[in-house]
């Protein structure tokens, strides 16, 4: 009995709430396929679309883990073959590990009887990323699963709270054609921060909560701005003040980093502002002779689903 899940990218710290703050969009995302096997063994039986870079031994795949550490919870020894087929790259801020973890747990819920709510299934792709990326941030895997906006409260004990998605707001979301690992560009952070800009991001973080309580595209605006990450980040990234610019100066409400890059977005009001966004930033990029990739959508409510 085979089962399919697809499970989207998604804009981790969604610029103002590093390591809580998470985003679904509609597309891109990976599709896992998994299928009992006659033995007892978890086994990642094929990768499409990584190249090759993916590790295929099960315990150094997210999708792996993911799914070992819900068939030990569940008690269930039966083997499970996954088959991943990655459709987005690797390194690119829009929560590419999160994603094959997210699939390959949703669809072998389904497949071993859909015994956990997806709520219950967190902390095994928590788990999966913390073998990703050598940290267990919660941003990715959140909305990848849950779909919308969400925000961890707590990561001990783990609480996800999920927030409403603002009306007619959109997502140009950019990929320039450059890997960016999410251990470098956390590595590039500082591990203190001064009480004022402390005090500077608690008041943006709390600002977005309320500007999507009340649907105020304005406060949203100003509210995602981003003091810890971004200023050490966007070194890294290629044109990304130019294209920042670029983006505010057609209407974005706000731009921002996705996740750790080099994935850049911006948050628009109406489709076909967002897409005259995409293209100004696109056309930044290829400008500076760099390749990439536009994604435009709302953001995904829905999150991971079983598909046929
Ligand atoms: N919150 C994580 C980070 C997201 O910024 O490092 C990684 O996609």
């Amino acid at each position: 009995m085979f089962v399919k899940a697809f499970a989207p990218a998604s804009i981790g710290n969604v610029i103002c709430g590093f390591d809580v703050l998470g985003m679904a969009v509609k597309a891109p995302g990976d599709l896992v396929e998994v299928d009992f096997n006659d033995s007892s063994d978890i086994l990642i039986r094929g990768i499409s679309g990584d190249q090759g870079k993916l590790p295929r031994e099960t315990m150094k795949n997210t999708a792996g883990v993911a799914v070992s550490a819900l068939a030990k919870h569940l008690g269930d020894e039966r083997g499970i073959d996954i088959t991943v087929h990655k459709q987005m790259p690797l390194g690119s801020g829009l929560g590419s590990s999160a994603a094959s973890a997210v699939g390959a747990v949703v669809a072998a819920n389904e497949l071993l009887g859909n015994k956990l709510s997806k709520a219950d299934l967190m902390p095994f792709v928590v788990e999966a990323e913390r073998i990703a990326c050598g940290a267990g941030h919660a941003d990715n895997v959140a909305p990848s699963l849950l779909g919308g906006i969400t925000l961890i409260r707590s990561y001990d004990p783990l609480d996800v709270i999920q927030l409403p998605s603002p009306d007619n707001v959109f997502v140009a979301l950019v990929h320039p054609d450059v890997e960016l690992m999410t251990k470098d560009a956390r590595n590039v952070l500082p591990t203190e921060l001064p009480i004022s800009k402390s005090v500077e991001q608690m008041g943006h973080i709390a600002a977005f909560v309320h500007a999507v309580h009340t649907n105020d595209h304005q406060l949203l605006g100003k509210s995602l701005v981003d003091v810890l990450a971004e200023p050490y980040r966007a070194p890294l990234i290629p044109h990304f003040e130019q294209v920042k610019k670029s983006a505010l100066y057609t209407g974005a409400l706000a731009f921002g980093i996705s996740g750790s890059g080099p994935s850049m977005f911006a948050l628009v009001t109406g489709k076909v502002q967002a897409e005259q966004v995409g293209e100004i930033m696109v056309k930044t990029l290829e400008r500076a002779e760099v390749d990439c990739q536009l994604y435009v959508s709302k953001v995904n409510d829905k999150g991971a689903e079983i598909v046929d």
